[in-house]
C-alpha cells in the first residue's frame, strides 16, 4: 500500500483525549478535563433548527453562508464590541475550527511558521502540521502572569514567520489580554508584518472586565491584519451544532470563497437557522451561563485558597489553571492518569497544552457545583 502522507504523521496525538478514552472504561468518573459547557441549548435555538428541518430548508447555501446568518453576525459583533464589521467579510464555518484552520490555510505555505502559544489550545499546533507548516510555540510564563511577551515574540520571528495566534480569554489559561497587552500584540505583528489570527471563541466569558477583542480592535484603528477566529459553541452551548465564524479582510472573498467549496461547500443549513437565532434573541442564556461559570469559579477559588493550592487568578473562559508541582514530580500527564484510576476525576494535564504546562491542571468549571468541588477537594494541597 502506499504510505500516507508524511504531514498527517506529524500531526501530536492529543493527551486530552488519552485521558478521556481511559476515563471511558471507569465507571463512575467526575468529568472535569473537556471543555463542554454543561448547560443545555436554549429552546428558541433547537426549535429553530427543527423548523428548518421542518420546512425542507435543507440545501446548499453560499460558501459564507446566508446572508441573514452574516448580517446577524454582524449585528452582534456590532452590539457586543460597539465597531460594525460588513457581513461580507463574516463567513459562517463548522465550529471555529474551521475557521481557524481556513485562516491558517490562507496564510501558511508549506515550511512556513506560525507562532503558538505554549500552554495553547491543541489545535493551534495541530492545524499548521495538517498543511504542512511549523507551529512555533511561545512560552507563556508564570513569572509574566502566564502572559504574551512581546520581547520574545520578536526573538522568535524569522524570515519564514507568517503569523502568530492569540488567544483571548485563553484556553486552557483563562487569562485574558487587556488593552495595552493587545495594542502590543498588535505592534509586534506590525512590525514584522505578520497576520494576526485572533481565536476569541470565549469572548463572551470575561469576569471583571470587559472582553478586548482583537478582531474589533483592528477595525477600528487597525491596518486589517487580523484574522478573528469566532464560534457559537462555547457561548451558546452549541458545540455539537458546530457554526462558527471567520473575519477577514473583504479582499479574501473569492478565495475563502473557493476554500470553501473545496473544503466544506457551506455549514449545514438547519444549523444556520440555529446560528440566526442565539445571535438575534435576547442574550438572556449567555448571561444565565455566564453567572453559573463565575458562581463556580468563586466557590472553587475559595475552596482552593482554603486548602493552600496556588491556582492563576481566572479572568475569563472557563477554565481554571491550577499549579500540581508538588505532586507530580515532573510528570503532570502520569500524575493525572493516576489521579483519575485512584479517585475517578478526570482533569487535563497541563503537559497536553505545550511543555509549559509541566505540573499544571486545567479544571473545566463549567460543571456541576457539586462535582467541581468533589474533584477539587481530592487534589493533593502542598
Ligand atoms: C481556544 C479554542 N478555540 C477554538 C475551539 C474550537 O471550538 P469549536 O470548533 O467548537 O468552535 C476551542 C474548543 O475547545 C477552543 O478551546
Amino acid at each position: 500500500m502506499p504510505e500516507i502522507a508524511s504531514h498527517s504523521l506529524a500531526v501530536p496525538a492529543s493527551g486530552i483525549r488519552r485521558l478521556f478514552e481511559i476515563a471511558l472504561g471507569l465507571d463512575d468518573v467526575t468529568f472535569l478535563a473537556v471543555g463542554e459547557p454543561d448547560v443545555p441549548v436554549a429552546p428558541h435555538i433547537a426549535a429553530a433548527a427543527k423548523a428548518a428541518w421542518d420546512a425542507d430548508d435543507t440545501n446548499y447555501t453560499h460558501n459564507a453562508g446566508t446572508p441573514a446568518l452574516r448580517r446577524a453576525f454582524a449585528d452582534r459583533f456590532a452590539a457586543d464590541y460597539g465597531v460594525a464589521t460588513d457581513p461580507e467579510r463574516v463567513w459562517a464555518t463548522i465550529g471555529g475550527t474551521q475557521a481557524l484552520h481556513q485562516s491558517l490555510g490562507l496564510v501558511l505555505d508549506p515550511g512556513d511558521e506560525v507562532l503558538v502559544p505554549d500552554p495553547g489550545y491543541t489545535t493551534f499546533s495541530m492545524s499548521p502540521r495538517m498543511l504542512s507548516a511549523v507551529p512555533v510555540p511561545y512560552a507563556l510564563r508564570d513569572e509574566a502572569g502566564f502572559q504574551p511577551e512581546v520581547d520574545r515574540l520578536d526573538a522568535l520571528v524569522t524570515p519564514r514567520t507568517r503569523a502568530v495566534i492569540v488567544n483571548s480569554p485563553s484556553n486552557p489559561l483563562g487569562t485574558v489580554l487587556d488593552d495595552d497587552a493587545a495594542r502590543g500584540i498588535l505592534a509586534f505583528a506590525r512590525r514584522h508584518d505578520l497576520w494576526v489570527i485572533s481565536d476569541e471563541v470565549y469572548g463572551a466569558f470575561t469576569w471583571d472586565r470587559p472582553h478586548v477583542s482583537l478582531t474589533a480592535l483592528d477595525h477600528a484603528e487597525g491596518d486589517g491584519r487580523v484574522l478573528g477566529a469566532f464560534s457559537l459553541s462555547k457561548t451558546y452551548a452549541m458545540t455539537g451544532i458546530r457554526v462558527g465564524f471567520l473575519v477577514a479582510p473583504a479582499a479574501w472573498a473569492p478565495h475563502l470563497r473557493s476554500a470553501q467549496e473545496a473544503m466544506i461547500s457551506c455549514v449545514n443549513a438547519p444549523a444556520q437557522r440555529a446560528a440566526i437565532a442565539a445571535l438575534t434573541s435576547d442574550q438572556s442564556d449567555v448571561v444565565a451561563a455566564r453567572e453559573h461559570y463565575s458562581g463556580n469559579f468563586a466557590a472553587a477559588t475559595e475552596m482552593l485558597d482554603a486548602r493552600g493550592i496556588r491556582y492563576l487568578a481566572p479572568g475569563g473562559a472557563f477554565y481554571l489553571w491550577i499549579d500540581m508541582r508538588h505532586a507530580t514530580g515532573g510528570d503532570v500527564a502520569g500524575w493525572a492518569e493516576g489521579f483519575l484510576r485512584e479517585h475517578r476525576v478526570a482533569v487535563a494535564p497541563g503537559s497536553a497544552f505545550g511543555a509549559s504546562g509541566e505540573g499544571w491542571i486545567r479544571v473545566c468549571v463549567a460543571a456541576s457545583r457539586a462535582d467541581l468541588l468533589h474533584g477539587i477537594s481530592l487534589l493533593p494541597a502542598p
